[in-house]
């Protein structure tokens, strides 16, 4: 029916264009949670370089835990939002001291991690451990409010959980990590947030805003 028909839809656009991105190299949870917590705030041509060199400076969990405060300070050197440095050194502790070097592989479990929120604890749940859960960022949110119009207002907090629900019900069980980085990848070129004209998207015909000719109404946003 029309969910098969979009995940299969998405996930072979997906085969043929995905980005070739550094941390798309292989599943480790190490790889895919540094690379979505620079992604939080820095954009994607951005990051690159930087998660190439600390990967080379800091190439595990351990190494990121024992590296020294200036060191870590150096590589992260022009990113911004030091805090989200000083987070991960912390999570690789308690990865390495709480939990002997394992990860915890749910939601709620990933969301003890310092500086770890719903959408990276469902982005590191569905690509390093193929669990089917949402991960809602602003590209989620712009994405799914058009696909489905969804008019819940995006700057409440509780409308976080609204998308995750639908977005549950949705996504693939066979390659949920695929799924979520799929719609990322949409959400950056197709339905970007300046571009209202998915006429070219690979998933427009299961697109309600579009086909409704109403794009410009969603994502809901009150301003605060
Ligand atoms: N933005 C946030 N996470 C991402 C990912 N895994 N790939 C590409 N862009 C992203």
């Amino acid at each position: 029916e029309t969910i098969t028909a979009f995940q299969k839809t998405l996930l072979n656009w997906y085969d043929q264009h995905k980005r070739d991105l550094p941390w798309r190299k292989d599943h480790d949870p190490y790889h895919v949670w540094v690379s979505e917590i620079m992604l939080q705030q820095t954009q994607v041509q951005t990051v690159i370089p930087y998660y190439l060199r600390f990967m080379k400076e800091f190439p595990t969990v351990q190494a990121l835990a024992d590296a020294d405060e200036a060191h870590l300070m150096k590589a992260w050197e022009g990113l911004g939002y030091y805090s989200r440095a000083r987070n991960l050194q912390k999570a690789a502790r308690q990865i390495v001291t709480d939990y002997h070097g394992q990860w915890p592989t749910t939601v709620k479990g990933l969301q003890e991690l310092s500086g770890v929120g719903p959408y990276t604890a469902g982005a590191i749940a569905s690509i390093a451990f193929n669990q089917p859960v949402a991960a809602i960022d602003g590209n989620a949110f712009r994405v799914f409010s058009r696909l489905l119009e969804i008019d819940d207002d995006v700057a409440k907090p509780q409308t976080r959980k609204v998308f995750e629900n639908v977005v549950d019900q949705i996504i693939s069980k066979d390659r949920p990590g695929d799924f979520n980085q799929a719609i990322m990848d949409l959400g950056t070129s197709y339905m970007s947030a300046a571009n209202y004209d998915s006429s070219h998207s690979p998933v427009k015909e299961f697109n309600q805003a579009y086909l409704d000719g109403i794009e410009d109404q969603f994502p809901v946003k009150t301003k605060k």
